[in-house]
């Protein structure tokens, strides 16, 4: 089966998300309203290769059924390193695997890794053809540039020379952050550009969209699917197929999956799941009291036992 070919012209995408997109987060999404597909967190393909960081390498490439269709995302800068990678991601069972190339946190970037292998295309290409003779069709997450808007015309054309299965493109450069609005104006000059050098590539379109409707028309124009990563934060029902209001308790209900799912899997530390309350306790009368409580609590019994008292 060819993995890519199953999703139709706007399927939905949760992005990957270092910190948020873990196991427990993408099934607390897959309840409330899933996308088509799932990404995992980036993992260093450094750590996968080497004794000491398997295990935790291993710990993020750990997927449920209901996760399903999800493609493990990883990063580097070593071929050799993301081809014996992605020979364990197929051995795994994983059915795709995506390339970060658009990270711009700048311990990754010191490395060469994620966005810093826009200053390095021809790197960029080996990765992507050595990535691919393991035998698993490789997509790209990228960025425009890295320091100016209008590299992106030279750099996606060395990507889409690789013929990647799927190429996400986050609108803005790397020095752009997310600090300023994402250049959608450039998509049909992107979908013309692929479609002269890599039609099959299927064209993701990222940065800023809050609800897939929202991202309809540049459906209509030949983008393939949508990516929403910080929108779940605001809602995390927007993937919801017919978008309709969620009551307080459906919200309690879905933070009180997400406290089981990081018993279940043993999730540590206590702190970072704090992170993910302002989702669930927001927008009613006395939330901002309860979320401060919140803030205060050291384990999740506590955490549930604030709640239930809601
Ligand atoms: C907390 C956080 C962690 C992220 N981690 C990753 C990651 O591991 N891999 C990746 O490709 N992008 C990562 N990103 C970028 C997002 O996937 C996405 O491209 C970016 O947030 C813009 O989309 P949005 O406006 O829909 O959030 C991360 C973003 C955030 C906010």
């Amino acid at each position: 089966m060819d993995f890519w070919k199953q999703f139709k012209p706007g399927f939905t995408v949760l992005a990957p998300m270092e910190g948020v997109t873990d196991i427990a987060f993408r099934q607390v999404i897959a309840k409330a309203a899933r996308p088509d597909i799932f990404y995992t967190e980036f993992t260093n393909v450094n750590s996968y290769t080497s004794e000491k960081g398997r295990h935790n390498a291993l710990e993020r490439f750990r997927i449920e059924e209901s996760e399903k269709p999800i493609i493990p995302q990883i990063w580097g800068t070593k071929p050799d390193m993301f081809l014996e990678t992605a020979q364990a991601l197929k051995k795994i069972g994983f059915l795709a695997v995506d390339i970060n190339m658009g990270c711009p946190d700048r311990h990754v970037v010191a490395t060469g890794g994620g966005s810093g292998l826009i200053r390095t295309p021809e790197l960029a290409r080996e990765i992507i053809r050595t990535t691919k003779t393991a035998g698993l069709p490789v997509s790209v997450k990228t960025r425009l540039g890295y320091t100016r808007v209008d590299e992106w015309r030279n750099w996606l054309t060395n990507i889409f020379q690789e013929s990647p299965a799927a190429l996400t493109i986050h609108l803005r450069t790397k020095k752009e952050m997310s600090k300023v609005p994402a250049h959608y104006e450039l998509i049909p000059e992107i979908i013309e550009l692929k479609n002269q050098i890599s039609p099959d590539t299927k064209l993701i379109i990222n940065g800023d969209i809050e609800l897939p409707a929202d991202a309809e028309k540049y459906i209509n124009m030949g983008v393939d699917g949508i990516m929403i990563g910080r929108g779940v934060f605001h809602n995390p029902f927007c993937f919801e197929k017919t978008p309709r209001e969620h009551s307080r308790e459906e919200l309690i209900g879905l933070m009180s999956y997400h406290l089981d799912l990081y018993e279940k899997y043993q999730l540590t530390p206590y702190d970072p799941l704090k992170h993910f309350y302002k989702i669930y306790i927001n927008n009613f009368p006395g939330a901002s009291e309860i979320r401060d409580r919140l803030m205060q609590t050291k384990t999740i019994s506590e955490a549930r036992a604030i709640i239930e008292q809601i």
